[in-house]
């Protein structure tokens, strides 16, 4: 394999950057010639690449967001769109990709890799953390001590006021920022998709809570709880205890920037170098991650099908901490 191109893909996460140079750098370490492609899956589309070297990736590991930029393609997700993209990659004489992104972005690799046959291996680039075949995915951990410092600085205030807050974190599906970042913060509580927590049990906790004299209570809620997001759950609280002076604050994309934590910029990097050499050695439609910190690469399918599920003892440990 002579040359590769590299992309990122679907919401950005701090530490892609990272993972961008690593892929960069270790191609050229190899002597493989390395293609920059902007947008993702629109970029590729597009013929929007261009060829990197040492210096286009370098001063960029400590910065949020993409150099190469990010997108969903609407494209992609059609025939005529993917051939598109693969005749742009024979126009360069791409032989490889390293995909950065999330389970959408595996899918599309996957669907593209078994009808044009151009290997390709991903970076489990999302703040989501919701890939299985990796224990963290890039942006994780920097995502939630954005949340956790929002989370300390509105504890202060919520205690001064004698307040109830909903605080709303990113995870449209998965609930690992507001259970790391709710039990890192002390909330009383930790509303996530994948726990069944109804507007019952939310009145129970705050009246559990007046009951120990507990002056302010804070709720961490993950965007795509089943009872709601924060807005509409505080809603619901409200008209039942509406004695309560109730406040919702909705973190959002502020996660998602920054400066990526050293975890991020080292998982980033590690599975960066990963990547390369598994294409050097003949590996494909998997995504490098790490486990029980080592290097494993896990296949697409197994990565978008499997779940990987909060730890329970992290969902129990919130009720013993929160009495
Ligand atoms: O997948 C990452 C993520 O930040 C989710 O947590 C969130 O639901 C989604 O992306 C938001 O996407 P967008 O930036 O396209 O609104």
């Amino acid at each position: 394999m002579k040359r590769i191109g590299v992309f990122t893909s679907g919401g950005d996460s701090p530490g892609m950057n990272a993972c961008i140079r690593a892929v960069v750098r270790t191609a050229i370490y190899h002597n493989v010639e390395v293609y920059g492609i902007k947008r993702g899956y629109d970029g590729m589309i597009n013929g929007s690449i261009q060829v990197m070297n040492s210096h286009s990736v370098s001063n960029i590991i400590q910065k949020g967001g993409t150099i190469l930029k990010s997108a969903r393609s609407m494209e992609f997700m059609t025939v005529e769109g993917r051939k598109k993209a693969y005749q742009q990659l024979r126009n360069f004489d791409i032989e490889g990709l390293v995909a950065i992104g999330g389970n959408g972005t595996f899918t599309g690799a996957k669907i593209f890799l078994e009808e044009f046959g151009i290997p390709t291996i991903g970076c489990p680039g999302t703040i989501d953390n919701d890939l299985y075949g990796t224990d963290y995915t890039i942006g994780y951990d920097t995502a939630v001590n954005t949340a956790l410092e929002a989370i300390d600085k509105i504890r202060d205030t919520a205690d001064s006021h004698n307040r109830v807050f909903f605080i709303e974190v990113m995870g449209r599906d998965s609930g690992y920022i507001a259970i790391q970042s709710g039990i890192g913060g002390g909330a009383e509580m930790i509303m996530v998709p994948e726990t069944d927590t109804t507007i019952d049990d939310v009145i129970n906790t705050l009246e559990k809570g007046r009951l120990r004299n507990k002056s302010s209570a804070i709720i961490v809620v993950a965007e795509g709880d089943e009872e709601g997001n924060a807005t509409e759950i505080a809603a619901k609280v409200k008209g039942r205890l509406s004695d309560l002076d109730i406040k919702v604050t909705t973190l959002g994309h502020i996660q998602r920037g920054g400066a990526p934590t050293s975890r991020d910029r080292i998982l980033a990097s590690r599975t960066g170098v990963a990547a390369v050499e598994g294409l050097l050695k003949g590996i494909k439609n998997v995504m490098s991650g790490i486990i029980n910190d080592e290097v494993v690469y896990t296949p697409f399918e197994d990565t978008i099908t499997k779940n990987k599920p909060i730890n329970d003892d992290l969902i129990r440990m919130v009720n013993i901490l929160s009495i």
